[in-house]
């Protein structure tokens, strides 16, 4: 599985979105370090807060399914500005990789590549926790 891939998928998986609201449509692809790949897209609702974004959606699907330790995960969304994970997102992700490399995309498939750990600088969790 190539980066390119990994951003493939989550563009794919984007056009699952459902995201009437907001009409910002994002994908993620999530690479597990025994090589499956759970996808995800946002998923909105009448009442905005019980929406879930793209990245936790493929990440409750990993995590359901018994695959916790996570590689890389690609998102993308509607715009030619590359996604970023929201903040609720990197600390959900944090809790199960701190080191797990982002590849956050724009909509033609152009990405830029970073780790969890810088996205989310002093994070609360892991070695912080009693
Ligand atoms: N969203 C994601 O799914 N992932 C992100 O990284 C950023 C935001 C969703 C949430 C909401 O459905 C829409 O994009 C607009 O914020």
């Amino acid at each position: 599985m190539t980066e390119h891939e990994l951003v493939q998928m989550a563009l794919a998986a984007r056009e699952q979105a459902y995201a009437p609201y907001s009409n910002f449509r994002v994908g993620a692809a999530l690479l597990c370090s025994d090589g499956n790949v759970y996808t995800g897209c946002n998923i909105e609702n009448a009442s905005y807060p019980c929406g879930i974004c793209a990245e936790r959606t493929a990440a409750a699907k990993a995590i359901s399914e018994g695959h916790t330790a996570f590689e890389a995960l690609a998102v993308v969304g509607s715009s030619q500005k590359i996604c970023t994970p929201c903040g609720l997102c990197r600390q959900f992700l944090f809790e199960f990789a701190p080191g797990l490399k982002v590849l956050c995309a724009a909509a033609d498939g152009s990405y830029k590549v970073y780790c969890l750990s810088d996205l989310l600088k002093g994070a609360f969790g892991g070695k912080s926790m009693p």
